[in-house]
């Protein structure tokens, strides 16, 4: 069975299947977000021993104490509040062994101004901990999605968007979009690092398990 498809029909399953010895390993993952619809997924898919970059160790990032459900994943969970920057100073400083970065959170405020202000402390607040103190880090996998070619909700009727099909290269929309900002603080903080790559990932609307409680 792939990672993909382990991960598509209840990677939990197969998890128990494998051996939990003598791991050493080459990828190491900060999941921010990880009981999310997206996070969630990831912590169950990146442990297996036949995803992509090897078997993965993961650290995964909330606020809320660790829900009974997610005790199944194996992930270091780490309980923060990254909108705070003492918080994400003092849970995330202690992290030296991180590979890669799945930043898949967001904060869903009234006014896209404020989505911009809120969203970008962050991120910021989670790179200026994260680069300087993981010297391995390679990749940061930032996730955004489809409003970047539409613009925020509150943009509908008011400016000119894009038509689909949308490609990676159509240019910006005159509006605000907390995903802009948080791809220039991205493009920003990489440079401090030398060989640091990063990526964007701009899915539309998708459905998942996100258990709340
Ligand atoms: N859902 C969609 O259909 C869709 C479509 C396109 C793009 N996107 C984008 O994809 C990204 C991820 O979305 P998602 O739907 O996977 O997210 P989600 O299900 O809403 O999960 C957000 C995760 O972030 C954590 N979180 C929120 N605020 C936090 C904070 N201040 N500190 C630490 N952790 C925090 C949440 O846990 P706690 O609440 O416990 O902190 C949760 O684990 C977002 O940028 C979203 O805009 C979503």
């Amino acid at each position: 069975m792939s990672w993909w498809w382990a991960g598509a029909i209840g990677a939990a399953k197969k998890k128990s299947e494998e051996d939990e010895t003598a791991v050493s390993y080459q990828s190491v993952a900060l999941i921010i977000g990880v009981t999310g619809i997206v996070g969630s997924s990831l912590a169950e898919i990146l442990p297996l021993a036949d995803t992509p970059g090897g078997r993965w160790k993961v650290y995964g990032v909330a606020r809320r104490s660790r829900p009974n459900w997610n005790e199944e994943n194996r992930v270091n969970y780490i309980r923060c509040d990254i909108s705070d920057p003492e918080d994400a100073r003092a849970k995330l400083s202690t992290l030296t062994d991180v590979t890669h970065l799945f930043y898949v959170t967001w904060a869903n405020k009234p006014t896209e101004s404020e989505n911009c202000e809120v969203n970008g402390k962050m991120l910021k607040n989670v790179l200026d901990v994260v680069i300087p103190n993981c010297p391995n880090l390679k990749h940061i996998c930032l996730q955004t999605g489809r409003k970047h070619y539409i613009g925020p909700f509150e943009s509908y009727g008011k400016i000119e968007t894009h038509d689909p099909p949308y490609t990676e290269d159509l240019p910006r929309l005159n509006y605000m979009n907390f995903y802009y900002t948080l791809e220039d603080i991205l493009f920003e903080e990489v440079k401090k690092k030398e060989g640091l790559t990063w990526s964007v990932h701009r899915p539309g609307t998708y459905s998942g398990s996100r258990r709340i409680v």
